[in-house]
């Protein structure tokens, strides 16, 4: 009887008041009393149990995405789940199963709270979109933005609300397999497109079903484990904190993301989860989030392994006194958190405010208005795998594409009269293209390129795999097995090379080769792929070299003597049909690297923005005694924001409105491009600027700003850019963010290598 009447009076309350939901600009979370109000009268009536409830987060039925828990363990769920010690699941995918459970949170807890369900939506659901690797390449954000809201509408229409995306950790280590899921190695386009996908994620309010809350990962600096190994050590200052890591962070809170999760490395010897700094002082305090912050998979207990605490206990206390609010699958806050509480180790206040945290997030999304709001089997039916969410995600992929060689105009192809051999496994792979992270897709679904191919009837097409890249068992969570050993492919494949016109050779790594725990240390072409790409080329050298990958790769040989390289990625669903439209000039490749292509592994981490040492690499003295390599050149294969086209696109007539500049005021960088070649054509053009003497020492060059234009042959425009006093600043010997007087290059140019440069003077 009594939990008949507070359920009443409780949801009666809230229907009165939320007839709509929330906008999700900063200002106006922070003022909505509304849903502040609601949340301090249902706090007063929850137990603190049920308030650590809110803040335990269980895997659901699917596949895990980490480390599995203790034996008994997952046992307790059920039983929790109707006690209301249950806040959010993960893994749950379809909206049958996201009912069942949410009628267990609703229905048979005593307060009824609904559970939110996140999932790792990284690049789709089921309709797959590029890697964000190879979105980031597009610098397209309009089309990333509404690739995460393609993704956002799948994903929810099966029951999801909260996705764990995007991952905005910037990374200059391709070792690292974690590079496929972020933007790449820099701050600015990573700043950029992190905003492009949390509005496309998150829309402007949660009112209809089709939104999700996004999550900013991971929090912080995860990307820098040393040697690239996945959850390795991370030792940075905080000047490089502030100036290369946390930009990305700070513009989701701008763009208003609603939750964080934290990082599973140590950070200067504490590890994330329990870093107060992080969690505490930077990010609720300095840039005023308040929304919550999720632990990742495991990574309170992990912090008994780091050597932090000695048990689940001490992790429990040091996590949740730091700003970590929801605890993912360690079991440490339901299990601890109330003795804790009682001991007097951990204060209730604290628990109140990461629960206060929780539950804003529930009522933004309107689950307490209608709890079963992302549950409509009708809709799922309708939205899952819809045609213009295909469209959509072969668009992104035709503009993730980066064309890196193309010598003598080899592409684009002719449509007509060709005999065109095709050979590499991946080019007949359905699984592979869906890269990793893509949880709900099934295998066997995306379009080869062989089907791709098929679209273009009047040329002669024969395939032949020529070598297996990745054998045993290649579906997600296990480990893929290289072929080394068995090259009875070889003589067909050079057969076929032999009878052709040209060439086309997909090679690479397998979608499962990059992504979590899957760091190499070898960023070749896996396996016998190199010796068959060489042997090939012995009969026939009009070679289209498609990679296909999820990280930068070392291809110094393929550079060199390869006539024609497109970058091509892990390109998801519509994979085949976008590399095959691009080969037939369907569309003119626009795309750029937003990570640089090393010459070899030992140059590691290698990245545009470096700083010049007192021996820098442009002197290249006689001498042995300059900063550089005795065997290796300093330089990349490919620099960040290299991309060709089938155009060709000329700079000239750089100018300043004026060379000097104080304060307030701005000035105009201007520039022609000209497209000189014979197509249409996209390019981004990019502006980077130098700050000569820093109080601390400054990048040789840093991006600040990029603009995508389309030009017909012959036509040229007029690009211009707006320099400002923010647009100088970093984060100062005086661990402070400003603009230091001084003098200044500006660049700009197709690339952060080929630029026009000039000069200008700022003064504070
Ligand atoms: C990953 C996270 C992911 C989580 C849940 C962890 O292993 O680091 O990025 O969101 O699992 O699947």
């Amino acid at each position: 009887m009594k939990k008949i009447k507070v359920k009443y009076i409780f949801y009666s309350a809230i229907l009165m008041a939320l007839s709509c939901g929330p906008t999700l600009n900063k200002s106006s979370t922070y003022n909505n009393k509304s849903i502040e109000t609601k949340v301090d009268s249902l706090m007063n009536l929850m137990t603190l149990e049920e308030k650590i409830g809110q803040l335990n987060q269980y895997n659901g039925f699917y596949d895990v995405t980490g480390p599995t828990p203790k034996e008994g363990q997952a046992a307790l769920k059920y039983e929790h789940l109707k006690k209301g010690w249950v806040g959010s699941m993960l893994n749950v995918k379809g909206t049958n199963e996201v009912r069942t459970l949410q009628k267990i949170a609703v229905e048979q807890t005593r307060l009824g709270i609904p559970l939110i369900f996140g999932f790792d939506v990284i690049h789709g659901y089921k309709t797959i979109s590029p890697i964000p690797l190879a979105e980031a390449a597009s610098w397209d954000l309009v089309a990333i933005e509404r690739s995460a809201a393609v993704a956002a509408e799948e994903a929810s229409a099966v029951g999801i609300n909260w996705t764990f995306a995007p991952m905005v950790d910037v990374a200059r280590d391709p070792r690292w397999g974690r590079v496929m899921e972020g933007a790449g190695e820099d701050p600015y386009l990573g700043s950029r497109i992190a905003t492009a996908r949390i509005h496309g994620f998150q829309g402007d309010n949660f009112n209809s079903n089709t939104k999700v809350l996004a999550c900013a990962k991971h929090f912080a600096a995860y990307a820098f484990a040393e040697a690239g190994r996945d959850y390795n050590t991370v030792d940075m200052s905080e000047e490089n904190l502030q100036n290369l890591v946390f930009p990305p962070f700070k513009a989701s809170v701008d763009a208003g993301v609603r939750t964080f999760m934290n990082s599973f490395n140590e950070l200067n010897g504490i590890p994330a989860t329990a870093s107060s700094y992080l969690q505490r002082t930077v990010l609720k305090g300095d840039w005023g989030f308040n929304g919550f912050v999720v632990s990742d998979w495991g990574s309170m207990l992990e912090m008994v392994n780091h050597g932090y605490v000695s048990n689940n206990k001490e992790a429990a206390e040091k996590a949740i006194i730091a700003g970590s609010d929801m605890d993912m699958e360690s079991y440490a806050y339901v299990e601890h958190l109330s003795a804790l509480v009682k001991e007097g180790k951990v204060k209730e206040a604290i628990i109140d405010d990461a629960v206060r945290r929780v539950l804003r997030t529930k009522f933004e999304l309107g689950l307490f208005q209608n709890p079963y709001k992302y549950c409509d089997e009708q809709h799922e039916k309708n939205t899952v795998g819809k045609k213009e969410f295909q469209d959509d995600v072969l668009d992104m992929a035709k503009k993730s594409m980066v064309l890196l060689k193309n010598d003598n105009q080899l592409l684009p192809l002719a449509t007509s009269g060709k005999k065109i051999a095709v050979i590499g496994a991946l080019a007949n792979d359905k699984t592979s293209p869906l890269g990793s992270w893509r949880i709900g897709a099934d295998d066997e679904t995306a379009v080869s390129l062989i089907e791709g191919l098929s679209k273009f009837p009047n040329n002669t097409v024969t395939y032949t795999k020529g070598v297996d890249v990745a054998i045993g068992r290649t579906q997600f969570m296990w480990e893929t097995k290289i072929n080394q050993t068995d090259t009875s492919g070889f003589a067909a494949a050079i057969e076929n090379a032999k009878n052709a016109d040209i060439v086309l050779m997909m090679l690479g790594e397998h979608g499962l080769q990059t992504g979590e725990g899957r760091s190499r240390t070898d960023l070749g072409l896996p396996g016998l792929q190199q010796q068959l790409l060489e042997e090939v080329y012995k009969v026939n050298k009009n070679i289209v070299l498609l990679l296909s990958n999820g990280r930068p790769l070392t291809i110094p040989w393929a550079a060199e003597n390869i006539p024609a390289i497109l970058e091509t990625w892990q390109l998801g669903t519509q994979s085949g049909n976008a590399i095959a439209q691009v080969l037939y000039g369907e569309y003119n490749p626009s795309g750029k690297l937003p990570m640089t292509f090393p010459r070899s592994v030992g140059q590691l981490p290698l990245y545009y923005n470096y700083k010049n040492t007192g021996r820098p690499s442009s002197n290249e003295p006689e001498s042995v005694f300059w900063s550089h390599y005795i065997d290796q050149k300093n330089t990349p294969q490919y620099p960040f924001g290299f991309g060709l086209s089938y155009s060709k696109f000329e700079y000239s007539n750089l100018k300043l409105s004026a060379d000097t500049f104080a304060n307030t005021d701005k000035i105009q960088a201007t520039v022609e491009v000209k497209n000189t070649g014979k197509y249409r054509g996209k390019e981004v053009v990019q502006l980077y600027i130098q700050d000569l003497v820093g109080s601390l020492t400054r990048p040789v060059k840093e991006l600040k700003g990029f603009e995508m234009v389309e030009l017909l042959p012959n036509e040229s425009r007029t690009i211009s850019f707006s320099i400002d006093k923010k647009m100088l600043e970093f984060f100062t010997a005086n661990k402070k963010w400003e603009t230091e007087s001084g003098d200044f290059n500006l660049f700009i140019g197709t690339n952060s290598q080929e630029t026009l440069k000039t000069k200008f003077h700022y003064t504070n």
